[in-house]
């Protein structure tokens, strides 16, 4: 197989660790809607959610595994049978179903939080992924805060689930401790050690506490995981897991370092997190990575008009690629002429050189006052620099009274100033169709 080839397992845990998060949590009906998305997205394996933990889960993690068809649906259980068997019990219908297994491997977890020595620990990881084993042939096991666990103990216990039957192993930096460098050569000395791995998925499930989580999943990938734990909009337990959208377009967009295909359709990806923030009511931060509002905006001057003469200049990928629209240009007080210019065009108004200048001076002390000025903003002032101007031509012809009284703009004024076309679904006006022709120079002002 060629490195072209090489395909990574896009496992989604926005369902259980996203949901872990504060101000996260999802109904059953919020949580199947979202798995619906998540098929469409093309997720190859859905954590659903941890059965035993509650009645609600339990519910949510059956009636998903009933309708989703296509993904593996995986559901969570501790090293422990009445967990498995619950686990088993929800998963039961599914098409492909998946038990993940876990068990804390480190000793500040086996002395402070479970209270067993490793032998124990290595005892009980054996037992569990052998139990889950006899139920089901697709088995994950997970030792928690693996980063932190010894090495030697960590390969051993690995070993030991290995010929158990577990089919995916899957490392976690539980407290996002680790650092990318670190975190690639444990998965190389995990694959250099452990008997048996060339059998098994190798996968990375990374937070991101110190906001590597994503770093550190690429390490893994380059250092030979083919399955990458991740969530919508990196949401998770304190500061998230690896965001999705982010794993999947640095595989795109840096194919020359990273050539590794997903089943991931990158067009769903702005829908994915505009509809997860719709449910859970958190909103994505405006410069999330790839899909925050501010992903595809551009404010200074400069970038402005980089990007209207070339969206190369300061774009690394096409907003379509990800299932935004439109790139957004935000008029601010670093803009330039040229995108105001190109705004005015949108609102329907085409002005001469003279006339834009006047405008653009205007629009540069209220850019000083106001943050950021809105459509309405520029209306007002194109209103009040050109009362009817002969240099002002507009573009469209008079929108109905209705559409010009919710400009507020009064009647006699909207037959001068003919008011803009509807705005699109990203509050965007449609596009001018225009054969006007700019000159060079025009757009040497834009800098
Ligand atoms: O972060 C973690 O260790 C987990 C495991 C349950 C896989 O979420
Ligand atoms: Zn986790």
């Amino acid at each position: 197989m060629t490195a072209e080839q090489v395909r990574i397992t896009v496992f989604d845990t926005t369902l259980r660790d996203g949901e872990q998060s504060p101000g996260c949590s999802m109904n059953h009906q919020e949580k199947l809607r979202l798995a619906h998305q998540l098929d469409r997205l093309g997720a190859d394996v859905i954590e659903a959610g941890f059965p035993i933990a509650s009645d609600g889960d339990f519910e949510a993690v059956k009636a998903i595994a009933g309708v989703i068809r296509r993904p593996v649906i995986a559901g969570l259980a501790r090293a422990c049978r009445p967990d498995i068997e619950r686990a088993w019990e929800a998963l039961k219908d599914a098409a492909r179903p998946r038990i993940h297994v876990f068990l804390a491997t480190s000793d500040i977890h086996l002395q402070y939080k479970l209270r067993i020595t490793r032998d124990q620990c290595l005892a009980q990881a054996r037992d569990a992924v052998r139990f889950a084993k006899s139920l089901c042939d697709d088995v994950e096991f997970s030792p928690e805060d693996a980063t932190r666990t010894d090495c030697d103990f960590l390969c051993k216990v690995l070993e030991a689930v290995v010929e158990a039957g577990a089919t995916t192993l899957n490392i976690p930096d539980t407290v996002g401790f680790t650092i990318p460098s670190e975190f690639g050569e444990l998965i190389s000395t995990i694959r250099r050690r452990v008997k048996g791995i060339e059998n098994v998925t190798i996968s990375a499930h990374c937070h991101n506490d110190l906001g590597m989580a994503v770093a550190n999943t690429m390490a893994a990938i380059a250092a030979g995981a083919r399955q990458v734990e991740c969530t919508i909009n990196g949401i998770g337990e304190r500061a998230g897991n690896a965001a999705l959208e982010e794993i999947v377009m640095a595989m795109r967009v840096r194919r020359d370092r990273y050539p590794y295909e997903t089943g991931i359709v990158g067009e769903q990806l702005f829908c994915a997190s505009q509809m997860l923030s719709e449910i859970t009511g958190v909103p994505v931060q405006p410069n999330k990575a790839v899909t925050g509002r501010n992903a595809f905006a551009h404010e200074a001057g400069i970038h402005q008009d980089g990007v209207l003469k070339n969206p190369l200049t300061y774009e690394i990928m096409t907003p379509q690629s990800v299932g935004v629209p439109d790139s957004k240009l935000v008029l601010g007080k670093h803009s330039g002429r040229h995108a105001l210019n190109i705004r005015c065009e949108q609102l329907g108004y085409q002005f001469d050189r003279r006339a834009l200048d006047d405008i653009y001076r205007r629009f540069v002390r209220l850019a000083d006052k106001i943050k950021h000025v809105e459509d309405h903003h520029l209306l007002e002032l194109i209103r009040e620099t050109h009362k009817p101007a002969a240099s002002a031509t507009p573009l469209f012809e008079s929108m109905p009274t209705a559409v010009a009284a919710a400009a507020s703009v009064s009647a006699q004024e909207s037959q001068r100033f003919p008011l803009v076309p509807q705005p699109n679904a990203f509050g965007l006006p449609l596009p001018v169709p225009t054969d006007q022709h700019h000159d060079q120079e025009d757009y040497l002002w834009g800098v």
